[in-house]
């Protein structure tokens, strides 16, 4: 019935959506309706990193609607749960992150950045990454390394030449005309893809040379899920703009920009207000980013995901994975055809394993569970995929 009702009122996004009817969620399980429970390794694509419903989070946020939900837009009063907020991340961070831009997601947080980067440089340039995702609005989608996805949208913010993630030579792209390089530090729609021989150093390295500031999109890998608070803190390269989401407020729409005092000062004028939201440092979503913040930083749960890491890849050897990528948390295997990835997600959801795709590369599954997965879940669910290849037909998927 409302399967229906999804179907006729609401918009869909593919041909075929998962449709699972869901009851309720709780920490690394999410229930349907009939009362079967799913173990969720794909955390609503990383954005639960506490995973569903984490107690800390849950009374952060039933603390906060008590008080006030919404007063003013982003940046007029002072709201305890934001204003705290940025102050513990910027305790977490270099000394020229320390100023933070709150807005509502990640695509929003690009497009800030964006703008920051040429109000700043005075330059228009933008360089991103093939097979790079950023975001769906008009200017992250611009940024699309990925001609098929966004050729329907043309005309799209002009000025943005591409690259290639850790191709040295193609760092001469980037020139005195460029405002800002944008990358993911673990590139996510492309496969789980890591820096290599010091990458981001050399790409670090070009901007300072010709005055181009470095953007880096944590929108997936940040939070703790590769064994470090942020990606970037694994290769020695500090940004000029940070950009954050996901699982930043555990669950609700978030995201941020975060560079130094001095550069978000261009926001102030010419023009005024350079960038406003109304619901941006929203204080319920605020409150819930600060209660994750806490969990992350007050427990083990971050190192923890390297140990999580490698029981992944212990479990997961058989000869149709023909490689595991990604770091922590965040981990692809490389399925031996697109076939055999879409017969394991579609077959899982079966079993009660929620795995699901990623954008760009066909042949992968991704693996991105709450951190606060526990061991003895990674076995249930690496039983069931081992389970599921070893009877894997070609052909098998209808
Ligand atoms: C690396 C990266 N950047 C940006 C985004 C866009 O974030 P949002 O969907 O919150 O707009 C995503 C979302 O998947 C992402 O993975």
């Amino acid at each position: 019935m409302q399967k229906e009702d999804f179907f006729t009122y609401q918009a869909q996004t593919s041909p075929h959506p998962l449709g699972m009817e869901v009851s309720r969620a709780k920490g690394s399980y999410i229930y349907d309706q009939e009362g079967h429970a799913h173990l969720d390794f794909v955390a609503g694509v990383s954005a639960c990193g506490l995973g569903h419903c984490h107690p800390r989070v849950v009374e952060a946020i039933k603390t906060q609607v008590d008080r006030y939900m919404h007063v003013m837009v982003y940046g007029e009063y002072v709201q305890q749960p934001a204003v705290e907020f940025a102050k513990l991340l910027a305790s977490q961070l270099p000394k020229k992150l320390e100023t933070t831009y709150l807005v509502n997601s990640g695509t929003e947080a690009i497009e800030g950045a964006l703008k920051l980067a040429r109000r700043h440089t005075g330059r228009s340039q933008i360089v991103a990454a093939n097979r790079s995702y950023h975001g769906n609005t008009t200017g992250s989608l611009s940024l699309m390394g990925f001609e098929e996805r966004k050729s329907a949208f043309r005309p799209l913010m002009p000025d943005v030449r591409f690259i290639n993630f850790n191709s040295e030579g193609d760092l001469e792209k980037v020139t005195e005309k460029t405002a800002a390089v944008v990358l993911e530090t673990i590139q996510g729609g492309a496969g789980f893809i890591l820096p290599q021989n010091d990458y981001l150093q050399k790409v670090r390295k070009r901007c300072d040379d010709v005055g181009a500031l470095l953007i880096l999109d944590e929108i997936q890998p940040g939070f703790g899920r590769t064994g470090k608070l942020f990606a970037f803190q694994h290769f020695n390269c500090v940004p000029d703009i940070l950009v954050i989401g996901k699982g930043m407020a555990s669950g609700l729409p978030v995201g941020a920009f975060v560079a130094s005092k001095d550069m978000m000062a261009n926001l102030k004028d010419h023009p005024k207000f350079g960038h406003i939201t109304t619901f941006g440092g929203n204080p319920v979503i605020a409150a819930a980013s600060l209660a994750t913040l806490r969990e992350l930083t007050e427990t083990e749960l971050i190192p923890q995901t390297l140990e999580k890491e490698k029981l992944f890849r212990k479990l997961l050897v058989h000869p149709l994975i023909k490689e595991i990528r990604g770091k922590g948390l965040m981990l692809a295997p490389i399925m031996e055809s697109k076939e055999v990835a879409d017969y394991l997600v579609l077959e899982a959801a079966k079993k009660g394993l929620i795995l699901f795709w990623l954008l760009f590369e066909t042949k992968a599954v991704r693996i991105s569970p709450p951190l606060t997965i526990s061991m003895k879940e990674i076995e249930e669910g690496c039983d069931i995929i081992i389970a599921l290849l070893n009877s894997y037909k070609p052909n098998a998927v209808n």
